[in-house]
């Protein structure tokens, strides 16, 4: 099966070829067009800047999945789309565009969760993983833990009461100047930082989710207590200075003592999650788990766990169009199609 994948959810415009089946997946193409360029200037994404640049894009970013790919409309079996969570401007450009060409080319049409994707991000670099699993989807809009018992099969364990880890960081980034996204920048910073200059505040969740009281909230997350402690401190330490922009000594300092409590956080709470649910191995997917402290902590506590840790590569961490070809073949042989009334959805749970 040679599944075609569409992926507008955000700020990236993307079009990916991945064949295979059920299990093991081939990506032959990966293309992503990413409009970072144009929502920096902004500090963040504008989402009606964000849909007027999809459609623009979208047609030159499938032709290259297709030539890259070295195939044709004719060689593809099915087309999946992202249906949502994400921006339902941008969304609509991809499902829009998904249900004509599926449409014109007489194919099948699947519909994809982009929490699903990333998931499935896990099995398309690293293959069948050891089952139950329990993921951490951690990027700029979630930041949630699943178990998987099955294959294809979510089950959600927790999530952030507030913010999502990747907003953290994009708006500590803004709070100090650094520029948009500020994932990769602050990652960077934190490398010559002292990670124990500052102490922040710990966050661990007892009291159940008000918003969804049946779920055991105890695998929960909240950054926005962080968040506040980051602004504080900033604040405090600019009317001490007399300055606008505090020193990049103390700059690199916070940046490294931010992720380190950020990462400590993640992987505290997913390993618990894993223990507490007898899992045989974690898989840690989404934009956030490019960062290096994450991915090099989290593999080495696999390595005192016993417990193995997948982790995609960084092309397949941040949003593409690979990983919904994925799920979306692994739907298409579950027989889930979507019908041609599909509509793009902006808060699809999963
Ligand atoms: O999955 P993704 O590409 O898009 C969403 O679905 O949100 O994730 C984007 C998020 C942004 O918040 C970005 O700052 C964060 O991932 N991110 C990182 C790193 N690279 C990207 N966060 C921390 N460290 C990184 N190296
Ligand atoms: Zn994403």
């Amino acid at each position: 099966m040679l599944m075609l994948g569409i992926e507008t959810s955000c700020d990236e415009t993307a079009a990916a070829l991945v064949e295979g089946g059920t299990t093991r997946w081939v990506i032959r193409s990966n293309v992503v067009a990413s409009q970072v360029d144009i929502h920096r200037e902004w500090g963040g994404v504008v989402p009606e800047l964000a849909s007027r640049q999809h459609v623009r894009d979208i047609c030159g970013v499938v032709e290259r999945a297709l030539a890259d790919g070295g195939a044709g409309w004719s060689d593809i079996d099915a087309i999946a789309v992202t249906q949502g969570p994400g921006l339902v401007g941008s969304l609509l450009v991809g499902v829009s565009f998904a249900k004509s060409a599926a449409w014109a080319i007489g194919k099948p049409l699947v519909a994809v969760n982009h929490l699903a994707g990333h998931i499935e991000s896990i099995w398309l670099e690293h293959g069948p993983i050891s089952l139950p699993a329990v993921i951490l989807v951690v990027s700029g809009g979630h930041t949630s833990l699943y178990l998987v018992k099955r294959e294809g099969e979510y089950s959600l364990l927790g999530r952030t009461r507030d913010d999502a880890a990747g907003e953290a960081y994009d708006k500590v980034a803004k709070l100090l100047g650094l520029g948009y996204p500020g994932g990769p920048i602050i990652d960077r910073l934190a490398n010559e930082g002292n990670d124990v200059a500052i102490r922040w505040p710990g966050t661990r969740l007892t009291n159940p989710d008000r918003n969804a009281p049946e779920r055991d909230g105890r695998f929960d997350f909240s950054f926005s207590g962080l968040k506040t402690a980051v602004l504080r401190h900033v604040r405090q330490r600019q009317s001490e200075l007399g300055v606008d922009r505090l020193p990049h000594a103390e700059i690199v300092d916070l940046a490294a003592s931010f992720q380190r409590r950020v990462v400590e956080t993640l992987i505290d709470r997913t390993f618990s999650a894993a223990r507490w649910h007898g899992a045989k191995s974690i898989g840690v997917a989404g934009g956030v788990s490019a960062n290096s402290r994450l991915r090099k902590d989290a593999l080495a506590k696999s390595e005192r766990s016993e417990i193995p840790v997948y982790i995609p590569s960084l092309a397949l961490s941040t949003d593409n169009a690979a990983m919904i070809a994925a799920a979306g073949l692994r739907h298409l042989a579950a027989g889930r199609v979507a019908a041609a009334d599909l509509n793009a959805a902006a808060s699809l749970p999963l």
